[in-house]
């Protein structure tokens, strides 16, 4: 665990930790599959690693990239992921256009759902079914990626590692989300959380009762692999006492 006095520090610091992890992956394994998220503190972490001297340090052509989750909204929309990303990232680095692998959101959830899970099974069949890294954010009710308190995606069956999200708290409400079962195949799963009304879930995930519908964070535990929590001073702040 990290903790650091402001998310600006934090996200320097994660962007130095993401460098370092995919530049271990590929050089072990010669190409990282790698998951992200939306939310809020991404995008500065990915213009760190767009600069120098990170830029350089990064594998860029052996990385595949999806998403952890995604809104079901145009590709070009403000809310998407994977357009903030392609805005913060993605048009920035060498990344291979066909390593790219957006959910398709102009299709109805189900459908775009079922064809993600298709195209990540794929990908996980390719990378010795992990993926190695996985960049999370948690939401003021415990939420991550889009696994939502008391959602019925919280109780999918281990072989759904995608599932379609209608009504979620946070909107847009419409989403597509890869379950805990997919979460838990990471290699390393990479915690960032910022600000004092993440505090009482941050607690809550690593030191409350086990309640997954409270908290779903908790269903975060990859059967082989590591978590790291990169956290503000803020959200640890019920940690540190
Ligand atoms: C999304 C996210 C979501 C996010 C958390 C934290 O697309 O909405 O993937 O799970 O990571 O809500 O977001 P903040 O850091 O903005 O609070």
């Amino acid at each position: 665990m990290l903790i650091t006095p402001d998310s600006a520090t934090l996200q320097t610091l994660a962007a130095e930790h993401v460098a370092r992890s995919l530049a271990d992956a590929v050089a072990l394994r010669g190409r990282a599959l790698v998951a992200l998220s939306g939310g809020s503190l991404p995008p500065g972490v990915f213009r760190w690693l767009c600069s120098e001297p990170l830029r350089s340090q990064v594998p860029w052509h052996g990385l595949s990239i999806v998403w952890a989750d995604e809104r079901l909204v145009p590709f070009d929309a403000p809310e998407s992921n994977y357009y903030l990303t392609r805005q913060t990232l993605l048009d920035h680095v060498p990344i291979p256009a066909d390593q790219v692998f957006p959910v398709a959101t102009y299709y109805p959830g189900p459908q775009a759902a079922m064809l993600y899970q298709r195209q990540l099974e794929a990908l996980l069949s390719i990378h010795g079914g992990q993926l190695d890294l996985v960049l999370l954010g948690m939401g003021p009710d415990g939420h991550t990626a889009s696994l939502f308190p008391g959602f019925a995606q919280l109780d999918a069956p281990p072989t759904q590692l995608v599932a379609a999200v209608e009504h979620a708290p946070k909107p847009p409400p419409e989403r597509v989300t890869l379950t805990a079962h997919a979460l838990n195949l990471a290699r390393e799963v990479l915690w960032l959380v910022a600000g004092s009304d993440k505090a009482p879930k941050v607690y809550a995930a690593l030191h409350g009762p086990h309640d997954p519908h409270n908290t779903p964070a908790q269903l975060v535990a990859p059967r082989a692999g590591q978590v790291t929590w990169m956290l503000d001073a803020a959200a640890a702040a019920l940690l540190i006492g």
